[in-house]
């Protein structure tokens, strides 16, 4: 008698060819797969579109597709559900959330908004519906200084949830605004020190970040921007290695569009893999499939905040597009 492992019912229904069952999966949805630059490799390589925060929105925006799978955080998800009400939005995972979204609790924030009543409030997108429908415009990492500069000079701003992206928008734009003091937990685990001693290491390798990092580090890099922003710099720039200050999951990216040039991850403060976020990894190519297959979880938006959530999408996307 042999023994026999046990096997889940979920691991016995997962076909050996993924890619391809996906594949067919999304002629049979008419379903788009949306991923961003976070993800694991393989979901990146089956998604039909990459992109960053804004192009991710924009492309949710657009498409026609009967199905959106979406390969990122709930935020993300809720973004693309709140432009498509009336289409099925899946998160292969529901507990793929985000330490910024989750610092920003709508109870504390209606209080915040309430003590600042003269003030306009731009959010980042990486809040809740439930901020979102208290916000007056959304912005994302790449759109924000060009936000922000549109508003007549005397606008009194708030500006939430994330407070290494508002000093940011701040320096550049010499505005004044009030901060939410949320924070992203990968981007805050970059070690200034670390980063220094590599570059004693490499000389000739830039810094490249993204603004969600703290200033520490900010001010040792020489380009700044959002994930989109950092992958066409870094193959437009002459040079051949860089220090890449986000999420390594964007590296993939990098490595395919300019494989002759190198990239090495900043890393964390502790001898941890921290410098990856845990919400965006929980997604893998076979929750997708089975997402797909099942077609669940989904992701729904109460009706209450549904269109006041929209409102300052919309404002985003329009201000964005000038
Ligand atoms: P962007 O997609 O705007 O680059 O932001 C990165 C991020 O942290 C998303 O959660
Ligand atoms: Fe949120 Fe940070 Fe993860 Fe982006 S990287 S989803 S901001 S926790």
């Amino acid at each position: 008698m042999f023994a026999t492992a046990s096997v889940s019912p979920t691991q016995t229904a997962l076909p050996k060819d993924l890619f391809g069952a996906i594949e067919q999966l999304k002629k049979d949805l008419n379903a788009v797969v949306l991923a961003h630059y976070y993800q694991e490799p393989d979901i990146q390589d089956i998604a039909d579109y990459i992109g960053d925060s804004l192009g991710l929105s924009q492309r949710a925006a657009d498409t026609e597709a009967d199905v959106i799978v979406f390969a990122g955080v709930h935020f993300m998800a809720e973004t693309a559900k709140i432009l498509n009400p009336d289409k099925l939005v899946l998160l292969p995972d529901l507990d793929a959330g985000c330490s910024l979204a989750d610092s920003c609790a709508p109870d504390e924030f209606a209080r915040f908004k309430a003590a600042h009543p003269d003030h306009l409030v731009i959010s980042y997108i990486n809040c809740t519906a439930n901020i979102k429908a208290m916000s007056d415009i959304i912005c994302t990492s790449s759109n924000a200084v060009k936000l922000v500069n549109q508003l007549p000079a005397e606008q009194k701003i708030i500006f939430a949830p994330d407070r290494n992206l508002g000093r940011y928008v701040m320096e550049q734009t010499g505005r004044e605004m009030v901060l939410w003091q949320g924070s992203c937990i990968v981007h805050e685990t970059f070690s200034e020190k670390k980063i220094l001693q590599l570059k004693m290491e490499h000389p000739d390798a830039e810094i490249v970040a993204h603004p969600e990092c703290e200033q520490t580090v900010l001010r040792h890099a020489s380009y700044i921007g959002s994930t989109t922003a950092l992958l066409n710099y870094v193959q437009r720039s002459e040079n051949e290695r860089f220090i890449v200050a986000t999420e390594p999951g964007i590296i993939h990216q990098m490595e395919k569009q300019v494989p002759q040039k190198h990239f090495i991850p900043a890393p964390p403060e502790a001898n941890c893999a921290c410098n990856e976020c845990p919400y965006m990894r929980l997604n893998t190519l076979e929750k997708l499939y089975l997402a797909m297959k099942n077609k669940t979880p989904e992701v729904t938006i109460p009706e209450a905040i549904q269109s006041d959530a929209l409102a300052p999408i919309q404002r985003m996307l329009e201000m964005s597009a000038r």
